[in-house]
Parts: structure tokens; C-alpha cells; sequence
């Protein structure tokens, strides 16, 4: 899968994109990604992409131009892309193997000059011919979700764009093919939010994690029915006087399975019970709460 993101500070990709487990996916090669810095779209000397509202009212907003510019060209065919100035391309490098030295460069260092990256390779891929899906970030888009994070997992391409200031002159809009929020709270841009969804994404790659299956038992996961994850524990058995329930320690499979299943739906109940209407419960599942909501009563 491929990630770029368009913003006027691809700077702050370096260390999440480069760290852990999206660091290790990138030298995989599951994951690509390219940060593109939206200000290489602009054509004045301050290389400008806020401007004040119509209508009056405090705060900037970001100009259309830039959006519309950098869209068409990211969008466009391989040759275009090909044929931007090479300081369009502010490439966040893939991190460096985990072999190397510990002085390496591990993140992506001040935007690359031109003639450093003139002599880059192309970005993995060429982007024409994989047609992306553009997301912008804003606290009026659809509140993000495993659910939707699921679905964005399956796109072979992804143009996140990330907004600043008071947000976009709203025309850009236009342009998108799906506005996310992450919370009904507002961030400084959007660029935090386009690594939330990222590093979401990043670990249902097949392959990103270790253990194959461990997305698929988490919180919220289609294959959990939507509820939470079950209380997990490790060593010691007991640390001051806390001890592991009984049955985990057992090593009955079928025990701890129903055990889990049962802790899920009562943390659910007790923690998220807004989970409770859209989750995927069976009529024992439903027992389990009937039983849990007489014994709270
Ligand atoms: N930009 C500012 N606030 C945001 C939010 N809550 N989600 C996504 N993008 C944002």
C-alpha cells in the first residue's frame, strides 16, 4: 500500500513514519510513503498558501490554488509527476535498517534540496497508475472508526491532505473523495490525524505485525463483534496481592475462549455501552449480559 501525504510541514512525518512498527513496514515494503510539501505548489516568493477570509473574521485560511495545483499533479499521469520541479517531492525517507549504525539518520532531515533529489530514485510505484483516494482532515468529516480504518486498509493508494489555520476555503472540498475527523475536538492541522489514521492502517498491513493474527482480536474489530478487547495479563501470576484470574493459568483453551468472550462483553458493558446497539452479540453472548446487568442492578 501506498501513503502521501500534502501538507506545508511534511517535517513532522519523519520520526512516527520512520519508528517501530510503520519504520519496519517501510523496509519491508508493505507500506510506501511520500510526504509532499503543498507549499512547492505555490508560485510567490513567500510561497504563500493562507489567506484571509471573505467576509471578514478572525484566523487565515488555506488558498485553494496550492490544493487545486498539487491534486492535479499528484493525481495526474506518471509523467507529470515525473516532470515536477524535484523539489516538489519531499520524499520521507524509509528508515534506515535497524542494523545500522545508531548515528544513521533515522529520520527525514530538513526538505531535500533540489539537486539531491534530482539524482532520488522515483517514488516506489508510479502513482498513475494507481489511482488514489483523496482524504482530507477536518472536524466536520466523518468520525474515524476501526470500521473505516478497515476500509482505507484495503486501498492501494491514499492522498491524505492536511489542513491548517482555521481550516480550507471550502471549494477544495470538491476535490475530496472522503473529509475525516478524528474526534469532536480541534487540532492545530490535520497533520496529527493523518498520522492517527496511518499508524491505524499501518498494522492491519498483512505482514506489519509480528503475530498474524493479532489484529483480528482487538477492540472494535469486526471479528470481535465490535466490542472491547478482553483483560489480558502477564507475569508475575500475582504482584501485590493482584493476582491473574484462575482460569487463564488453567491452560483449558475452551475455558479462557469463553472466559474472554464473557470478560468482552461485560467491559463493554461497564466502559462503552454505546458499543452494545451495533455489536454482533449471540444469544449466549446476550445471556452473559442479561446476567451481568442483574447482578450491577
Ligand atoms: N483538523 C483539526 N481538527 C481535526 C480533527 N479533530 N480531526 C481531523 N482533522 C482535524
Amino acid at each position: 500500500m501506498r501513503i502521501e501525504v500534502l501538507s506545508i510541514f511534511p517535517q513532522m512525518f519523519s520520526e512516527v513514519m520512520s519508528t517501530s512498527i510503520i519504520g519496519r513496514a517501510r523496509e519491508a515494503g508493505i507500506l510506501e510513503f511520500v510526504a509532499h510539501d503543498l507549499r512547492n505548489w505555490t508560485h510567490d516568493l513567500h510561497r504563500t498558501t493562507d489567506d484571509e477570509c471573505y467576509g471578514g473574521g478572525a484566523g487565515q485560511l488555506m488558498k485553494v490554488e496550492p490544493v487545486f495545483e498539487a491534486l492535479d499533479e499528484l493525481l495526474g499521469c506518471a509523467a507529470d509527476v515525473g516532470s515536477a520541479p524535484a523539489s516538489a517531492l519531499v520524499s520521507v525517507p524509509a528508515p534506515t535498517p535497524t542494523s545500522a549504525p545508531a548515528s544513521a539518520p533515522a529520520s527525514a532531515p530538513a526538505p531535500t534540496p533540489a539537486s539531491a533529489l534530482a539524482s532520488a530514485p522515483a517514488p516506489a510505484s508510479a502513482p498513475a497508475a494507481n489511482p488514489a483516494k483523496v482524504v482530507f482532515f477536518t472536524p466536520a468529516g466523518q468520525r474515524l472508526d476501526q470500521r473505516l480504518v478497515e476500509q482505507l486498509a484495503a486501498e492501494p493508494r491514499l492522498l491524505l491532505v492536511c489542513g491548517r489555520y482555521e481550516g480550507f476555503d471550502e471549494r477544495v472540498y470538491s476535490r475530496a473523495d472522503l473529509c475525516v475527523s478524528i474526534g469532536d475536538y480541534i487540532l492545530t492541522g490535520g497533520e496529527l490525524a493523518a498520522m492517527v489514521l496511518a499508524d491505524a492502517i499501518c498494522r492491519l498491513l498483512p505482514g506489519a505485525l509480528g503475530d498474524a493474527t493479532s489484529p483480528l482480536e482487538e477492540s472494535f474489530s469486526a471479528s470481535q463483534g465490535g466490542l472491547l478487547e478482553y483483560p489480558q495479563y502477564t507475569r508475575p501470576a500475582e504482584y501485590r496481592g493482584l493476582a491473574v484470574p484462575e482460569v487463564l493459568l488453567g491452560g483449558n483453551h475452551r475455558l479462557i475462549a469463553e472466559w474472554r468472550r464473557e470478560q468482552a462483553i461485560i467491559k463493554t458493558a461497564q466502559l462503552r455501552p454505546d458499543l452494545l446497539s451495533s455489536a454482533d452479540l449471540s444469544a449466549s453472548d446476550r445471556e452473559v449480559l442479561q446476567r451481568h446487568w442483574e447482578a450491577d442492578s
